[in-house]
């Protein structure tokens, strides 16, 4: 057998001791797998004394309080980044790779925003950025794409890609809880990130896909360029309509390759209830890809918590033990494609609007001459309820048209004197 392989483990909090329980539980079976030992002889944590529930799990290890100390120590093979953060998340793994070692990496908010630059740095040393765990916790969604779907050309991506916005939507949808509760509870079982914004403002999920789309489509995408909208505004009216009309609402993150540029973006959509993607619930993570050889493919599972991004995180250290060494876009960075990423106002689709409108004539007559006026043309319209001069809602579901008209044809409609709300307008995606 070669020699062991030395982990130091950044981070000992959901991950990284859900790390440490699986090379406790499965040390045997990794090393018939590698022919090697892995072994953790040296982490980092705010606190070394904090009790963990790991027992003896960690023996002997040395304790830094610093990551990037730890990714400097001798003592160590591989650089294991689970602290999450950009700044000294960043600094410890540029020490790891000048030092010329292999970095793995839980962090899609470093590679989203830094992914290029740490790459180049990378090829530069000739060390692998390992970063399975980064994206849909356990679906090892960046192995397929990077190896298991290599030959094909990819044209879409499409995901559920946070696991604790997709819990409070299921949870509201199902027993009717409060977006607070199911936050809270989604908190309680660790699946949220420390800033829970990141999760419900749809962040977290836009972070992943720019990670998806730079490997689907071999080019670095802008995080900044992707339009982000999260579920803050999603109400359980909405919910119950959207069942209504054979949807469910989720929160998604598309990633097309267009004519005129890539269309990426993350908000929440109507996707019909029996798609893959429409089976995706609670904590779980959905990913969808259409290949040109392949066609279309569908991968589910658990997308947070402990067990499910310690499996993806111990795939990379099994990569690293055995040797594999691919670019962290599958394409060396100096080959990287273009990435211009298309205004949202480009897309071109049904969409569905919520009104709150006074019960009263010629209300519905005025919201349909601004359609007509914008070239927005209505599939079906619903009004519930009667109450003659006080509130009542209107659904419309429109045909496909450029975002563009809809939202124009939005401004106008919020601005009649009989629309009491802000309208709400959720967009309609046709995902299989
Ligand atoms: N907070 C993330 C989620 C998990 O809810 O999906 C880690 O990516």
């Amino acid at each position: 057998m070669t020699k062991p392989l030395r982990l130091g483990v950044a981070g000992l909090g959901t991950v990284g001791g859900g790390l440490v329980r699986l090379l406790t539980a499965h040390a045997g079976r990794l090393a018939l797998r590698t022919g090697r030992t892995i072994e953790i002889t040296a982490v980092s944590a705010r606190d070394p004394k904090k009790d963990r529930g790991l027992g003896n799990a960690l023996g002997n290890v040395t304790f830094h309080a610093d990551p990037v100390a730890l990714a400097k120590d001798p003592g160590i093979d591989v650089f294991v980044e689970l602290i999450g953060g950009e700044t000294v998340a960043r600094e410890a793994a540029e020490a790891a790779i000048a030092a010329g070692k292999p970095v793995v990496t839980a962090n899609k908010a470093l590679l989203a925003h830094h992914g290029r630059e740490l790459a180049a740095k990378a090829e530069a040393a000739g060390v692998p950025i390992c970063f399975e765990a980064a994206v849909a916790g356990g679906i090892p969604i960046v192995k397929a794409l990077r190896e298991g779907l290599s030959g094909n050309r990819i044209d879409a991506v499409y995901g559920i890609l946070n696991g604790t916005s997709n819990y409070i939507l299921t949870s509201m949808a199902e027993s009717g809880a409060s977006f607070e509760d199911a936050l809270a509870e989604a908190q309680r079982l660790g699946y949220a990130e420390a800033d829970p914004g990141f999760d419900v403002d749809g962040v977290d999920a836009a972070h992943k896909l720019t990670l998806l789309a730079s490997l689907a489509f071999g080019a670095a995408v802008d995080f900044n360029a992707v339009h982000v909208e999260g579920i803050r505004q999603i109400s359980a009216l909405d919910i119950a309509f959207a069942r209504e009309l054979g949807y469910r609402i989720k929160l998604v993150g598309i990633a097309k390759a267009t004519d005129d540029g890539l269309d990426v973006r993350v908000h929440p959509a109507m996707i019909a209830a029996e798609s893959a993607l429409g089976h995706v619930d609670g904590v779980f993570n959905g990913v969808v890809v259409q290949g040109d050889f392949v066609d279309q493919m569908a991968f589910e599972g658990r997308g947070a918590g402990a067990g499910p991004t310690a499996s993806a995180v111990m795939a990379d250290i099994v990569d690293v033990a055995l040797g594999l060494h691919l670019p962290l876009y599958g394409v060396p960075v100096a080959a990287l494609g273009g990435a211009r990423v298309i205004p949202v106002t480009s897309r071109f689709g049904a969409s569905y609007m919520r009104l709150s409108v006074v019960d009263r004539p010629g209300v519905i007559a005025d919201i349909a001459a601004i359609l007509r006026d914008e070239q927005v043309s209505i599939e079906s319209l619903l009004q519930r309820g009667r109450a003659p001069g006080e509130g009542v809602p209107v659904v419309i579901v429109t045909h496909e048209v450029q975002e563009a008209a809809m939202a124009r044809a939005l401004a106008r409609i919020a601005a009649l004197e009989s629309v009491l709300e802000r309208p709400t307008m959720i967009r309609i995606e046709e995902i299989k």
